[in-house]
């Protein structure tokens, strides 16, 4: 059987990490596109990975590229196209300089990739899932956004070290949009089985809350640019989970149809993931105080998507 064909839109620090975690997973062809004027820096980092599975063994053709042509066909898109947060800046500062380049992607893949299952990285996130869908006319099944699983990812990881407990153990869920309002689903968060809530202090409890949602700055401020690492991690975990029909529950920014009272939004809520792309979204209960939490953070994702509606 022919190996996949992963096509990474945005060759960059993302990107690049991207593509050597799928080549050493071997989860298919890869191919690393940048705009025209940075074909050469693509093409240079996809021989630089090709030359690695040497060591690897990884049974997996990596090229570069400028040219839309050479992603035809992908069976896996997954978008960082766009600028990242400088420190001081929010996620939402950057729509003006990356919905234009999220049009200019959506606009290709539904000409060169009209079956692939996309998953959108590039911030202000749940907006840019947004009009990525909005964009290509893509049943939403097949479009979704990495957030939830990096931002999870992060508070599994605070609670692993606050309780010394292996973060095999952790499962951690982080609801709503991508931004400082996130929602860390307390009920939903365990360390093989036992509610966080059981382990650690309330007062220590809201600290690790609270840093899980400024988590994307906090790696701003030290390094300069955004995290590079964990979100590719999350987003090659969703794409496993659709090329080897996992069947997985990740939290993922999802398009609602009335789901959690929403419709016609991408919000971050637990999915099922298989070769079906988004199969199923899941509906959990919350309680009042996550309702409110989750409210106030679609209303945030609301304003971020209104602004890109009013620019369509
Ligand atoms: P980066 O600057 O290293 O890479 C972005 C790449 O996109 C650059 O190489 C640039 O040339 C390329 N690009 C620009 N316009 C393009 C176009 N039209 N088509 C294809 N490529 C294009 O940035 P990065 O650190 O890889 O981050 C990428 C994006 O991901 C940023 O928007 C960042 O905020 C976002 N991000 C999201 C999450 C998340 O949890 N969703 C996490 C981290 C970063
Ligand atoms: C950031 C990522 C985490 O902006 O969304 O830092």
């Amino acid at each position: 059987m022919a190996r996949k064909k992963i096509g990474l839109i945005g060759a960059g620090n993302i990107g690049g990490e991207l593509a050597n975690l799928a080549v050493l997973k071997q989860l298919g062809d890869v191919v690393l596109f940048d705009i025209p004027a940075k074909e050469n820096f693509a093409k240079g980092k996809a021989l630089d990975l090709e030359q690695a599975t040497s060591l690897s063994g990884a049974d997996a053709h990596v090229t570069g590229t400028g040219k839309w042509e050479d992603v035809a066909g992908a069976d896996v898109l997954i978008v960082t196209a766009g600028i990242p947060r400088k420190p001081g800046q929010s996620r939402d500062d950057l729509v003006a300089t990356n919905l234009p380049i999220i049009r200019d992607v959506a606009d290709n893949a539904k000409k060169h990739c009209p079956n692939a299952f996309v998953i959108v990285i590039s911030n202000p996130l749940d907006a840019m899932v947004y009009e990525f869908k909005r964009r290509t006319g893509f049943d939403a099944k097949k479009v979704v956004g990495m957030a939830g699983v990096l931002d999870s990812a992060r508070f599994a990881l605070f609670l692993a070290r606050e309780t010394g407990a292996s973060i095999k153990d952790v499962r951690a869920m982080v609801l709503g949009g991508h931004g400082d309002d996130m929602v860390p689903a307390l009920a939903y968060t365990t360390i093989n089985g036992v509610p966080v809530r059981q382990l650690v202090a309330k007062e220590t409890l809201a600290k690790i809350v609270d840093r899980t949602r400024k988590g994307g700055g906090e790696i701003v401020s030290l390094m300069g640019t955004s995290a590079y690492y964990a979100p590719a991690a999350a987003a090659i975990a969703m794409a496993e989970a659709y090329l080897g029909d996992q069947k997985r529950l990740l939290p993922s920014a999802a398009y609602l149809t009335g789901q959690y009272g929403c419709k016609d939004l991408y919000v971050g809520v637990p999915v099922i993931i298989g070769k079906g792309g988004v199969e199923k979204i899941i509906e959990v209960e919350l309680d009042e105080e996550e309702r409110g939490m989750l409210k106030k953070s679609i209303d945030s994702v609301q304003k971020v998507v209104d602004v890109v509606k009013a620019s369509a």
